[in-house]
């Protein structure tokens, strides 16, 4: 992309209503505007971001055999009285009438959307097990909408059904979604830990968040310091395995969140070991089991005996709140550094000199070549002078810039900047457009 032809709406005043980074950031960078309390577009450079994070969840999610489909962001309000949620939800859900008079919704979650669907196809234990999700837009009248897209009004989430014969079988579907989960944000550059949470109006007697530690993150969490250092479980593990053993050793150690904190067993641990922190949730799994099959109907035949009702969890991920979530685990005093698994642009191209021949070739050269091997460069054709260029590159945070002017390119060298550690090379154009390729592959999983 040229960003001549691009559209890059950068700010240079810190917005004031922006209380912690990402936001700010965000708003600087051009990433989305504010339309209303908690409601935004996203504008192309943040879009690319939403959008390269969605693909990861998604093709995690593959990995561990869910199914995709899309269901509508508008529900009927019947629906939700059959599970007895219409009236109990309360003013975050959004009401709507239609020309007929009919209610609808726009959905917060899809719990009963989902057990509809699944009543009127699945009838026999056979079809089991079934993990379904979708990443649809959700809408939920938050109190106090803040943080930009961290806690918006609408925002997008990734949600997982899964529908099991008995709790047994169901707790596999809990451990498929749990390792897919620490695949997914290990794969965006996060760790992720999952915490004991309380269930609130999913219901369910079990839950774990997954939180990543960030000081202006809005959970209180407590946790065993040692947990810190599991890595993610990898993507080669088998989902068709016993995924158990990987659960039990992230789930052995203390880590809870502040509304399931128990003091007595957070003091046991070692001082030196204990960990109170702040963090984000970016994503939590839940086993309610029969809480919506039972009062929705939703029943299969049983091997022996009979009819039963599906065993159910839900497991969502705040795809949105995510991309906010990134940047204050990714941000320095000059702007953004992002992960290359989730860069906007793979790297960007500053021309010095706009309109000097050497240059303009030279960029193109890089750019075409860069290209050719399947990368996404940003180049910045414009004619800005140098600093504003440089501040301009280092706050949308691509991971890579190669900086080309004309007295490099005398003795034959362009620049290479890291962004995350401002380490720079001279280097060919042919050598830079190699080195970066190498830099991608080694990063890109
Ligand atoms: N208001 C919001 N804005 C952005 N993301 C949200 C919001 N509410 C929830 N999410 C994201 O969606 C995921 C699943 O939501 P869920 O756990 O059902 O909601 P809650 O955390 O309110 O109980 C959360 O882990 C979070 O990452
Ligand atoms: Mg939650």
């Amino acid at each position: 992309m040229r960003l001549s032809r691009f559209f890059l709406p950068t700010l240079k005043e810190t917005p004031a209503e922006a209380a912690i980074v990402s936001h700010r950031l965000m708003l600087r960078a051009g990433m989305v505007r504010q339309e209303s309390a908690g409601i935004y577009s996203w504008l192309p450079l943040g879009f690319r971001v939403l959008k390269k994070v969605e693909q990861i969840v998604r093709e995690e999610q593959n990995r561990a055999g869910a199914i995709e489909i899309l269901m509508p962001t508008i529900q009927p309000a019947d629906l939700w009285r059959e599970s007895q949620r219409y009236d109990a939800y309360g003013d975050e859900m959004l009401r709507i009438k239609d020309r007929n008079g009919r209610e609808l919704l726009y959905g917060p979650t899809n719990e009963e959307m989902v057990t509809s669907i699944f009543k009127s196809f699945c009838r026999s234990y056979k079809e089991l097990p079934k993990l379904l999700y979708h990443i649809q837009w959700k809408f939920r009248d938050e109190r106090r909408p803040r943080f930009g897209v961290m806690r918006g009004r609408e925002f997008l989430m990734k949600d997982t059904y899964s529908f099991d014969l008995t709790k047994e079988e169901a707790m596999k579907s809990y451990n498929r979604m749990f390792v897919a989960y620490m695949n997914t944000f290990a794969r965006m550059g996060l760790q992720a830990f999952p915490m004991r949470a309380e269930t609130g109006p999913i219901g369910g007697d079990l839950s774990h968040e997954f939180i990543i530690l960030a000081e202006n993150g809005e959970s209180k969490v407590f946790c065993h310091r040692d947990l810190l250092d599991l890595p993610a479980p990898g993507l080669d593990v088998d989902f068709e395995g016993d995924l158990q053993p990987i659960v039990d050793e992230r789930t052995a150690l203390y880590a809870a969140t502040e509304d399931v904190h128990d003091e007595a067993a957070f003091a046991k641990i070692p001082d030196d070991k204990k960990v109170s922190a702040r963090g984000i949730e970016v994503g939590q799994v839940f086993y309610f089991g029969t809480k919506y099959s039972e009062p929705m109907k939703a029943r299969v035949s049983h091997p022996q005996n009979g009819e039963v009702p599906v065993h159910m969890g839900s497991y969502g991920i705040g795809v949105s709140r995510i991309v906010g979530g990134l940047i204050e685990a990714f941000n320095d005093d000059a702007g953004i550094i992002w992960p290359r698994s989730v860069a906007p642009f793979d790297v960007g191209i500053l021309s010095m000199r706009a309109g000097d021949e050497a240059t303009d070739a030279a960029c193109e050269q890089i750019y075409a070549g860069l290209c050719k091997a399947g990368l996404e460069p940003l180049y910045d054709d414009s004619d800005d002078r140098a600093g504003a260029k440089f501040s301009r590159m280092d706050l949308i945070g691509l991971p890579d810039q190669i900086i080309v002017g004309p007295r490099g390119l005398k003795d034959g060298v362009v620049e290479v900047k890291d962004r995350a550690t401002g380490e720079r090379v001279n280097l060919s154009p042919e050598a830079a457009i190699d080195q970066i390729i190498a830099r991608h592959q080694r990063d890109i999983f």
